[in-house]
């Protein structure tokens, strides 16, 4: 059987390759056809034009990174993945980017041959790099999700951030680095959920954040949490989570998406006070507890 590895544009019918990523991704097919798009995107596609596969990737200025890779159940096992991820990681070194990465989920039924083509393309031996707390109403009995906002403090909405508490925010950064960059509220603005995000505000200043993206009509999840450091001992990182928590709750009763509450919380592995309190506070209570791999990839 021939198997055709090309560019997938609007000329294609996107449909028949959007249930061939996940769903946070699906957007982007829409995107194709608009200028400086950053993402890229191979079709493997039979004799009859059938769809069988699709590569995805991205390339920003500052981030490359292959986003994922699926080939039909009935077409495993003949090289095809291998040829989309190749197509992928050669068109973002074309385009000038030194360091590429993957991000994964590793419970995906899928993810045995996709690290043996990591592997045989000699990219970074996987590592754990977020854990994902997956669950739904049932977090509501946890006792800490009750935890009222020490008075000290005010929560607002993240979308009432002003321009101006926007450039401090980003002044002391480039000055001090007083957040890891990894936690920046920046990030995937454009689908930042306006119903739970929230800022903390101490003594008039933006101390602090919980930034939470709809990743699916159903699904919100909990992406960059942070306090300052010096406020970070007295724990008001879990009373800011809690009440992050406790809008989605309320939200839930009138957006009809939201019933079930279905939420996702992501951990960097190397917070450690965080995994900590996850471990012992939140696995309980969640339905599903997952890893988040990373490799990379260096010219
Ligand atoms: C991952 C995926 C794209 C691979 O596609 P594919 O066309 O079957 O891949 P290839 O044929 O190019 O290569 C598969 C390699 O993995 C090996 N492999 C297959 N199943 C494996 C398993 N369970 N464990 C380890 N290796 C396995 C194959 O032997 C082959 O190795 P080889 O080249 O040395 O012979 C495909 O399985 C898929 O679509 N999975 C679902 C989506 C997914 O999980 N994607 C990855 C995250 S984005």
């Amino acid at each position: 059987m021939n198997i055709n590895i090309q560019p997938l544009t609007e000329s294609d019918d996107i449909n028949l390759y959007r249930e061939m990523t996940f769903l946070r991704f699906q957007g982007y097919l829409d995107a194709l056809q608009t200028n400086n798009n950053p993402v890229i995107a191979f079709k493997a596609s039979g004799s009859n034009n059938e769809p069988i596969g699709l590569g995805l990737a991205y390339s920003a200025d500052d981030e490359a990174l292959i986003l994922s890779v699926f080939v039909d159940d009935n077409h495993h096992n003949r090289g095809i993945g291998t040829l989309l991820f190749q197509k992928l990681e050669q068109t973002l070194f074309d385009r000038n980017h030194s360091k590429i990465f993957v991000q994964y989920q590793s419970n995906n039924p899928g993810i045995g041959a996709f690290e043996k083509i990591l592997k045989k393309q000699g990219w970074t031996i996987p590592v754990v790099d977020k854990i994902i707390f997956e669950g739904d109403r049932n977090i509501m009995k946890a006792p800490w999700i009750h935890y009222p906002l020490s008075p000290d403090l005010s929560a607002f909405p993240w979308s009432d951030l002003t321009d101006t508490e926007r450039s401090m925010i980003l002044y002391k950064q480039r000055k001090e680095q007083w957040y890891p960059e990894v936690l920046s509220p920046f990030q995937d603005e454009e689908i930042i959920e306006p119903l739970n995000s929230i800022g903390l505000r101490y003594k008039g200043e933006v101390a602090g954040w919980c930034i939470n993206h709809r990743v699916a009509p159903d699904t919100i999840r909990y992406s960059f949490m942070f306090v300052r450091k010096d406020l970070q001992p007295l724990g008001w990182g879990i009373l800011l989570l809690a009440e992050s928590m406790r809008r989605h709750i309320k939200a839930s009763m009138t957006d009809k998406n939201l019933i079930d509450c279905r939420s996702i919380w992501m951990v960097e592995k190397t917070n450690e006070p965080m995994i900590k309190f996850a471990e012992k506070y939140m696995r309980q209570w969640v339905s599903k507890v997952n890893e988040f791999m990373y490799s990379e990839k260096k010219i």
